[in-house]
């Protein structure tokens, strides 16, 4: 397989970095999405005119994103039904003359907060972890006031968007630190009500300014499972640009978990797990505890993905089954997914994958090479596995781009 190693620095406008202060990319954060410069490039290098794109794992709607700024038709799948919700709100053309309204009924709706501890707050688990306990008095009474003008997050995209500035704020003001797998908290910072007030207006002004933008394509954002899709029509998809999750135990609902339960996607801790079962390597709660039980649907993965579960089966470790089952059924999902959306693809189409290694008790689990290869036996033909950039200060972790098209 060619490998082409074009820049192994660790290249921050290729991550969720350079997105912060592009407009409607920096919303909200989110540590797997990647980075709008990369989508540019592929587009501009893989599209043509009238193109129609996919993304079968959507996150923050990057791809939809920037492929409708670039007058490009797309649609992403995605199984969160938080990350639907805001990628369609991310995606959405608004006009100048409502979001004038809307920013004027925000600026009144402030007026009048009643403070009060007697209001909702979300049932997170040591919850004081994550905010002081006056902070969060604050955050749950202008919780109250958007409610009772705005209502709950609903199918409404112009008060939507004063939900995605809340959540913006509750993030702002909380202690926790998203940099790695088991996450940290620092001290809860103190913030006064003026404080707080005057950061929300910030943020709200920031969101209504992007708003304004006229996106020239379309994109929508669906709620699907990619790797058992519904096939209801064939072929209608000219290019895939795509991150699907890494096989590196980070769960996107650690991350996301606290958006949504203030925003009301997420009830309890045990529908949390649940949902990351659901998830290509998923690994929170009863995800990984799942695991014992499962069984491969696919038979035939490629041979090194075999002989990488069986070194970290065997290590010295009371958790080394369990990490090398995790790995077989995140590449189990992987491949299931490829082949159920190969038949939405038309013929040439091109896709790209954006993936990651891991590294579990040493031993490498090369993902660009085990996806590569599970393409091949399903009618890919890879063009080029590019090396985009060095992941972190961990050695050998990288991120790469399998470039292939479907030719069957
Ligand atoms: C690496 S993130 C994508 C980040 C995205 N490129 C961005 O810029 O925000 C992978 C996404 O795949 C989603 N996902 C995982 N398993 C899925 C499945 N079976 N079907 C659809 N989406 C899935 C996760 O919820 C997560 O949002």
């Amino acid at each position: 397989m060619q490998t082409k190693l074009f820049d192994i620095t660790k290249r921050a406008d290729y991550t969720f970095k350079y997105n912060t202060k592009l407009g409607r990319h920096g919303w909200l954060r989110l540590t797997p999405a990647y980075s709008v410069k990369l989508v540019e490039e592929i587009i501009r290098s893989d599209c043509k005119k009238g193109d129609v794109i996919l993304d079968p794992f959507s996150g923050t709607a990057t791809t939809g994103l920037v492929a409708s700024e670039m007058g490009f038709s797309s649609v992403s799948y995605e199984i969160n039904p938080f990350l639907i919700w805001f990628g369609n709100i991310k995606c959405h053309n608004y006009s100048v003359n409502e979001l004038d309204i809307l920013q004027k009924q925000f600026n009144q709706c402030l007026e009048k907060i009643v403070m009060s501890d007697g209001f909702w707050v979300p049932p997170i688990h040591n919850i004081e972890r994550w905010w002081h306990a006056d902070t969060l008095m604050i955050l749950a009474s202008i919780r109250n006031r958007l409610v009772e003008t705005f209502g709950e997050p609903n199918g409404n995209h112009y008060h939507n968007l004063v939900w995605v500035a809340f959540s913006r704020l509750i993030i702002e003001t909380s202690s926790a630190a998203f940099n790695h797998v088991s996450m940290s908290f620092k001290d809860t910072t103190q913030y006064g009500f003026t404080q707080i007030k005057s950061l929300l207006q910030t943020i709200f002004s920031n969101i209504i300014h992007s708003a304004k933008t006229t996106l020239t394509g379309y994109a929508q954002v669906i709620h699907a499972d990619s790797k058992a899709l519904e096939i209801k029509e064939k072929e209608c998809f000219d290019a895939v640009i795509t991150s699907p999750p890494y096989p590196n135990r980070i769960s996107y609902i650690r991350e996301l978990r606290p958006y949504m339960y203030w925003v009301k996607f997420l009830k309890n801790g045990a529908d949390a797990g649940a949902l990351d079962w659901e998830t290509i390597g998923g690994t929170w709660g009863i995800a990984t505890s799942n695991l014992k039980n499962w069984t491969p649907t696919n038979k035939n993965l490629p041979a090194h993905l075999y002989d990488v579960c069986d070194k970290i089966s065997r290590c010295e470790d009371k958790n080394a089954e369990t990490m090398s089952k995790y790995v077989h059924k995140y590449f189990d999902n992987i491949y299931s997914h490829l082949l159920n959306m190969s038949v939405l693809l038309k013929p040439n189409a091109k896709v790209n994958y954006i993936v990651g290694n891991s590294s579990f008790y040493g031993h490498f689990v090369e993902t660009q090479d085990i996806i590569a290869e599970c393409m091949k036996q399903i009618g890919f033909t890879i063009i080029a596995i590019n090396t985009i950039r060095r992941r972190n200060t961990k050695k050998g972790l990288l991120e790469y781009n399998i470039r292939a098209y479907f030719n069957i």
